[in-house]
């Protein structure tokens, strides 16, 4: 599909800026959707795309915002609100257009088949698992995994992208990706949040990603380095 007009759900996060600047740099429509209160950190962007304001599992919000789009990048809120990531996929998957390349964000916590390996022994799983136990203080862990169980099962033209833990710095390029946690060259556990972004818009022209949950890590990270192939 000639990809033109792509909305970006979450666009207010430090993940959808970074996405809404790369969507920018291909020559995308971009159309945003954030909290009302968030709008405001979008204004580096004004003038250059269309902010529609309103809770991401707003179905009205949603359905204007994606309306026309060729392509539709989601982040899943990790924080608890209630029934808010699940919530909000499932307005994207009952709105969007049925063609529309629809990709999504999670993290390795998130299992499509159940072969994930997540080895207690391994220090990057440890790490994982401290990110979950801090965001478990906060956090509706659940509703983000029944957000992608419904992707899962939807028939759409979905990618759900699973990050690693994130750092902020300069990008890296394209993370490389396997369909399994558990893989040696993911055992570093580190992204650059840039480049988590840059693999979300890339994806949106990527067909081979359609019905995928690729885990992903940085390019340059050292197990990545030493693995340099997708399983
Ligand atoms: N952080 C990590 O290390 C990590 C690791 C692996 C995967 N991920 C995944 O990466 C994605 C983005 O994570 P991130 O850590 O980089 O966060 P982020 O980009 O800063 O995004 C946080 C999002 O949550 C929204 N949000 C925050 N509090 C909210 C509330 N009370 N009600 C509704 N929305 C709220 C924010 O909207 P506002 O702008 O309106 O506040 C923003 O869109 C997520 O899908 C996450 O699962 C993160």
């Amino acid at each position: 599909m000639n990809m033109k007009k792509v909305c970006i759900v979450g666009a207010s996060g430090k993940l959808g800026q970074y996405m809404v600047q790369h969507a920018l740099d291909r020559g995308y429509e971009v159309v945003g959707v954030c909290r009302e209160r968030s709008v405001g950190k979008l204004d580096a962007f004004k003038g250059r795309i269309t902010v529609i304001p309103g809770a991401t599992n707003d179905r009205e919000a949603i359905k204007k915002a994606v309306a026309g789009c060729d392509g539709v990048l989601t982040v899943l809120v990790p924080w608890g609100v209630h029934q808010y990531s699940s919530g909000t996929a499932q307005a994207v998957l009952d709105h969007a257009r049925p063609d529309a390349r629809l990709i999504f964000s999670c993290g390795w916590h998130i299992t499509m088949d159940g072969q994930d390996v997540y080895s207690w022994t391994s220090r990057a799983v440890v790490k994982a698992f401290g990110w979950l136990g801090r965001l478990a203080r906060a956090v509706d862990i659940d509703d983000q995994v029944e957000a992608c169980r419904r992707v899962f099962a939807s028939d759409t033209l979905w990618t759900v992208v699973r990050g690693s833990d994130l750092e902020e710095g300069e990008s890296q390029g394209l993370p490389v990706w396997s369909r399994h946690v558990g893989d040696p060259i993911l055992e570093s556990n580190i992204t650059r949040r840039v480049d988590f972004a840059l693999f979300m818009v890339e994806a949106l022209e990527n067909d081979e990603l359609i019905h995928e949950a690729p885990a992903i890590v940085g390019c340059q990270a050292p197990s990545a380095l030493a693995n340099n192939t997708v399983s």
